[in-house]
Formats: structure tokens, C-alpha cells, sequence
């Protein structure tokens, strides 16, 4: 497996996450929002998302898996206990890309008798699945990206931009 080059730099991912942050900012004046990074993927967007959303917001982490290698194994599972009280709140799940929607549809369900709304942040989707996202950053084509949070076999997430990962 290989690296193709830039798909979106630093600056591009940067300016289009403010964008959305500011836009988040307006939607939640009146609400309790609760940011929930789907970890790992997330991690890098949530932190700069975070940044850019002017509102008191809670931070809360959740850890899930469905994906092995390249392959989305389908079955999606939560890693550990959910003990996190959302009675009251307005939920902003924050993931890294919607793929087959196995993984948000899952979420969604799960979290949707806990808390008060419950609305969904994806950076990326490959516009294939019939899950409504409430706030998106680009739609890419079918392939597999990884960096800025994305992985391959847990490699690649430290990468400031993202790429295609072409075979070799
Ligand atoms: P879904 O359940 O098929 O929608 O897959 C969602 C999860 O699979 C995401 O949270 C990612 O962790 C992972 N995933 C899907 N597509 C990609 C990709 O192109 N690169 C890296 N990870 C991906
Ligand atoms: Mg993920």
C-alpha cells in the first residue's frame, strides 16, 4: 500500500472546519451541547471543531469499531462502558467519514433515547449511504483516505493533510 498525494491539505481541512464551527456556534445559542468524538478516527477533527465552536460545550469520547483493515466488517461494536449522563442534552456526534452508514446508524440508535437531540457531524462522506447528516465537511469518491485522524491498519492518523491510499 502506498500514498498518493494531497487530497486535502492542512489549510483546506482548516478553513472548511471554521466554516462549520461557526455555523454550529449559531445552531446551539439555546441548547446544552455535548461534542462526542467517535474515537480514533475523529480525534484530530474533533480538537480543531472543538476550537472553533464559541458555546460552553461538554466534551465526552466514545470508542466503537467496525472496520478491520481496509474492509468494514459490518457488525459494529461499543468498546467499554457508556456511562456518560445526556439527559437533557443536544448531542453533536463528531466522526471522521460516513462510509456504508453501519457505524452512525448504530450511534444514532444507541443515542437516541439518552439524550435530548441528537444530530450528526461527519468531515467526510462518500455520499453512499442513506444516513441524513446534519453537518458535513466534503464528499469524496469512493476510495479510501486516510490521515488528519483516518487510518490504515492504525497508520497514517498523524498526517496533517489527507491522501488516497492507492494499492502499490
Ligand atoms: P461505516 O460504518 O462503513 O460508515 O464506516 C465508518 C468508519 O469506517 C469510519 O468511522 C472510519 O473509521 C472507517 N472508514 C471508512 N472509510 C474510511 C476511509 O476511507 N479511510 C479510513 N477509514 C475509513
Ligand atoms: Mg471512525
Amino acid at each position: 500500500m502506498k500514498k498518493s498525494g494531497i487530497l486535502y491539505s492542512k489549510e483546506e481541512l482548516e478553513q472548511r472546519i471554521a466554516q462549520i464551527g461557526a455555523q454550529i456556534t449559531k445552531d446551539y445559542q439555546d441548547k446544552n451541547l455535548v461534542l462526542l468524538c467517535v474515537l480514533k478516527g475523529a480525534f484530530m477533527v474533533f480538537s480543531d471543531l472543538a476550537k472553533c465552536i464559541d458555546l460552553d460545550a461538554e466534551i465526552e469520547f466514545i470508542t466503537l469499531s467496525s472496520y478491520e483493515f481496509t474492509k468494514s466488517s459490518g457488525k459494529v461494536t461499543l468498546k467499554g462502558e457508556f456511562n456518560i449522563d445526556l439527559e437533557g442534552k443536544d448531542v453533536l456526534i463528531v466522526e471522521d467519514i460516513l462510509d456504508t452508514g453501519n457505524t452512525l446508524s448504530f450511534l444514532k440508535e444507541f443515542l437516541k433515547d439518552k439524550a435530548e437531540s441528537v444530530k450528526i457531524f461527519s468531515l467526510f462522506t462518500k455520499d453512499k449511504s442513506d444516513l441524513k447528516l446534519d453537518y458535513t465537511g466534503f464528499k469524496i469518491d469512493d476510495e479510501f483516505i486516510v490521515g488528519y485522524g483516518l487510518d490504515c491498519d492504525q497508520k497514517y492518523r498523524n498526517l496533517p493533510y489527507v491522501a488516497i491510499l492507492e494499492e502499490a
